[in-house]
């Protein structure tokens, strides 16, 4: 058992006495279809060996929720408190993170599914504000305690849309489905082809074959991404709504415009927004080409889109910034890398890069060089290991 998931066990036992029954969702690495999910566009993560565990147990009418990661921060609420309140971030504040999981209770309940209350201790390995999705990793596992203790009910899309729903309305982060999605429906092995249009997927094996993908935690917090994050969000909605009335037949999501159409809309798009646009159509055809990539087994060509990647969302959607720039440059100047991007939300958190496998540990040693002369900061450097999801199937 992995040492989170013991002091989840230790820590039921300590709080509420006896045994839980073990419950694990995973963190997630995008590979590359980066700030695309909320414009309709293919996204391709992967779900990680390291994640979110709990151990959870059934309770009578109420739920009380304990974290090993944030001592003392206990939350406790009676079920039918908890029915009736409003689906909204300013109800679920006062919860801290606990709003997470009664987040997605409150959601389950409002359709219908019958829930009970119950106890959970939670304890993570996701390296904190790392950018690897650990909000929704705690709510696809509260969507596992609770389809395991009183279901089953759910499958993948479903928990997906359900922990969506509650980073929404009760967390008030107005996110795109991928990192729920892939939380909820990833497998070991595999990355997951997504269209966040129609929500259909396919699972790609990611068998790198000689080569590795080293994760780069910039270790620099994040704290402007939530408001530029809405801030991009508005701007895609304002390009699309610009470029919608130019054309002939108007499209409901920005991927779905063709790079042709987007040039011939040109003259109604400030160069910003142009910009913002461009990013969105070029990294749909970028993770699509990856795939492609993946599955021939061509490496080359899947460093070159991961690098291509990262300087759109560094000049077209600047949502990069110094340090996660500063990485990318510094591994890229390695031996052995064929590529390198920013993952995840950006302006802080994680970076990957694809290597050679014999080089990984000396350009792990090298990149974290030359980013600490650059920065100050000491990285943290680690080989993705891909990890299974509660409700992947392959
Ligand atoms: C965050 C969001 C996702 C996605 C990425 C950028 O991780 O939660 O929905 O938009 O940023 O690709």
């Amino acid at each position: 058992m992995s040492s989170a998931a013991n002091r989840a066990a230790a820590l039921f036992k300590s709080e509420f006495g006896g045994e839980g029954r073990g419950f694990f969702a995973p963190g997630r690495v995008n590979l590359i279809g980066e700030h695309i999910d909320y414009n309709g566009g293919r996204v391709m993560p992967c779900s990680l060996s390291i994640g979110t565990y709990a151990a959870a147990r059934r309770a009578d009418g109420r739920i009380r929720l304990v974290s090993a990661d944030l001592p003392g921060q206990n939350a406790e609420v009676a079920l039918d408190e908890l029915s009736s309140l409003p689906l909204t971030p300013g109800a679920f504040r006062r919860f801290g993170w606990a709003a997470y999981p009664l987040g997605v209770a409150a959601q389950l309940i409002i359709r219908g599914y019958p829930v009970g209350g119950f106890d959970m201790a939670v304890c993570g390995d996701l390296p904190r504000g790392s950018g690897l999705s650990s909000s929704a990793s705690l709510e696809v596992l509260t969507c596992a305690v609770l389809d395991g203790l009183y279901g089953p009910w759910l499958d993948g899309r479903q928990a997906a849309e359900v922990s969506l729903a509650a980073e929404h309305e009760c967390a008030g982060v107005n996110c795109g489905i991928m990192d729920q999605f892939v939380c909820a429906a990833g497998v070991k092995g595999h990355a997951l082809l997504l269209d966040t249009h129609t929500l259909d997927f396919e699972y790609e094996p990611f068998d790198l074959d000689g080569d590795v993908l080293l994760i780069m935690n910039t270790k620099k917090p994040r704290k402007l991404t939530d408001s530029k994050y809405n801030e991009r969000r508005g701007e895609c909605d304002e390009a699309l709504a610009a470029i919608n009335s130019v054309l002939e037949t108007p499209r409901d999501a920005l991927c779905a415009v063709t790079l042709g159409e987007l040039d011939a809309c040109r003259a109604v798009l400030s160069p910003v927004l142009f910009r913002r646009a461009r990013h969105a159509v070029t990294e749909n055809e970028r993770t699509l080409a990856a795939a492609q990539a993946l599955r021939r087994g061509d490496n080359a060509e899947l460093g070159r889109l991961l690098t291509a990647s990262h300087d759109s969302l560094r000049y077209d959607y600047e949502v990069t910034g110094g340090h996660l720039d500063a990485i990318v440059d510094a591994a890229l100047m390695q031996e052995g890398v064929l590529g390198a991007r920013m993952t995840g939300a950006g302006f802080g958190g994680c970076a990957i890069a694809l290597c050679r496998a014999d080089r990984a540990g000396d350009v792990s040693r090298e990149t974290a060089r030359v980013y600490l002369e650059k920065t100050g900061i000491k990285c943290e450097i680690i080989p993705v290991q891909t990890g299974s999801s509660p409700f992947g199937k392959a």
